[in-house]
């Protein structure tokens, strides 16, 4: 198997510079140590000043290219905008934004605080048209082609059960990207998104599968592939989609779950289940019928 390898040429991203929100840690922080190997310089923001810092060490020595961290909360517009200057004077132009950081947690919707439906909204959907805002407007202004990537989730289609402020504001986040993708084709900015499974990170999975949930609900096991998803996957699809390879791809949401969330979906996808000696047994009957 090679797909744990990286899967574009070594220059892919030469001579651009990618913007990840929520990059210091998690699927982001993998997709930006792949856009550095690939030739990108980095910028990663998020609230978390000393992860930040460490990140950026680390990817910096591993890579040996610069990757500048940035302390913003993408729900204060202020922040996203003030963010983006210093940015911009560390580099000439910032060509891609990753729209990654999320605040997410499973709990029963009749318990949940209108300050915690606010939270999830508010880094999610909020956070991720600060930052749209922000970028689009300064490209359309400067005359810059740029490009959108949305990490947003499966169920921003069917929605889900004890995530529902997440799945209200990733939903909105698919409908942005379709939206964008159209109205700013114009000025050449292409806005995707991708629409992970289960990847594990520390951030994801300690908070929607705490404690003993963990073996309870392993997602590993119902999913058709049965396994989870490796991060040089993600890293592969999203280096792809920020780079010109895919510059005639706007506006779509690529899956990338083992086929997790279409099973739900088939009426008869649980016979998979039915072991081969049933369906051995079935056909012989058949044939004794004929
Ligand atoms: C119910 C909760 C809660 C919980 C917090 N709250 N956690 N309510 N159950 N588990 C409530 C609080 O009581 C408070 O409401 C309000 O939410 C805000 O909480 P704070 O802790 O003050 O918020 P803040 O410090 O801003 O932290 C935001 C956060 C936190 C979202 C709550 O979890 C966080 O920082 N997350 C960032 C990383 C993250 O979530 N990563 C996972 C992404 S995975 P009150 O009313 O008491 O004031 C993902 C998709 C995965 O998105 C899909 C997998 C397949
Ligand atoms: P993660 O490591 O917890 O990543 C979330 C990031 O968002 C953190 O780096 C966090 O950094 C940042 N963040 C949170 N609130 C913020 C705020 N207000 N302002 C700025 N940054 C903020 O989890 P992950 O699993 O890698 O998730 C990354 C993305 O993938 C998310 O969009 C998530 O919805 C999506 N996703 C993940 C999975 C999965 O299985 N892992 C599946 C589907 C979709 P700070 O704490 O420093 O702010």
């Amino acid at each position: 198997m090679k797909n744990l390898e990286g899967m574009l040429k070594e220059d892919a991203l030469e001579g651009k510079t990618i913007l990840i929100t929520g990059g210091g840690t998690g699927l982001g922080r993998s997709m930006g140590k792949y856009f550095l190997q690939l030739g990108a310089n980095l910028i990663i923001a998020s609230r978390k000043k000393d992860v930040l810092q460490e990140t950026a060490k680390k990817l910096e020595n591993e890579t040996g290219r610069q990757v500048l961290p940035l302390v913003c909360d993408v729900r204060d517009k202020v922040q996203v905008e003030t963010m983006w200057a210093k940015a911009s004077q560390e580099f000439e132009e910032i060509n891609g934004v990753v729209n990654c950081a999320a605040g997410n947690f499973i709990c029963p919707t009749e318990r949940l605080s209108a300050n915690a439906f606010d939270t999830v909204v508010d880094i999610v959907l909020k956070g991720t048209s600060n930052m749209t805002l922000t970028a689009g407007k300064h490209w359309i202004h400067n005359n810059q082609e740029g490009v959108f990537l949305n990490i947003v989730t499966t169920y921003s289609w069917t929605g889900s059960a004890f995530v529902v402020p997440s799945a209200a504001a990733k939903a909105g986040v698919l409908a942005m990207t379709r939206s964008l993708a159209v109205e700013w084709a114009k000025y050449n900015i292409r806005t995707n998104a991708i629409a992970p499974g289960p990847f594990p990170t520390e951030g994801a999975f300690s908070r929607l599968m705490p404690g003993e949930l963990a073996d309870e609900f392993n997602p590993a096991r119902k999913i058709p592939l049965k396994r989870v998803g490796e991060h040089q996957e993600l890293a592969n699809l999203a280096a792809y989609l920020m780079s010109d390879y895919s510059g005639y791809i706007n506006g779509e949401v690529v899956t990338i779950d083992g086929g997790e969330w279409l099973q739900g979906a088939g009426e008869f996808n649980h016979l998979r289940n039915i072991p081969e000696e049933l369906w051995d047994s079935l056909e012989e009957v058949r044939n004794k019928k004929k």
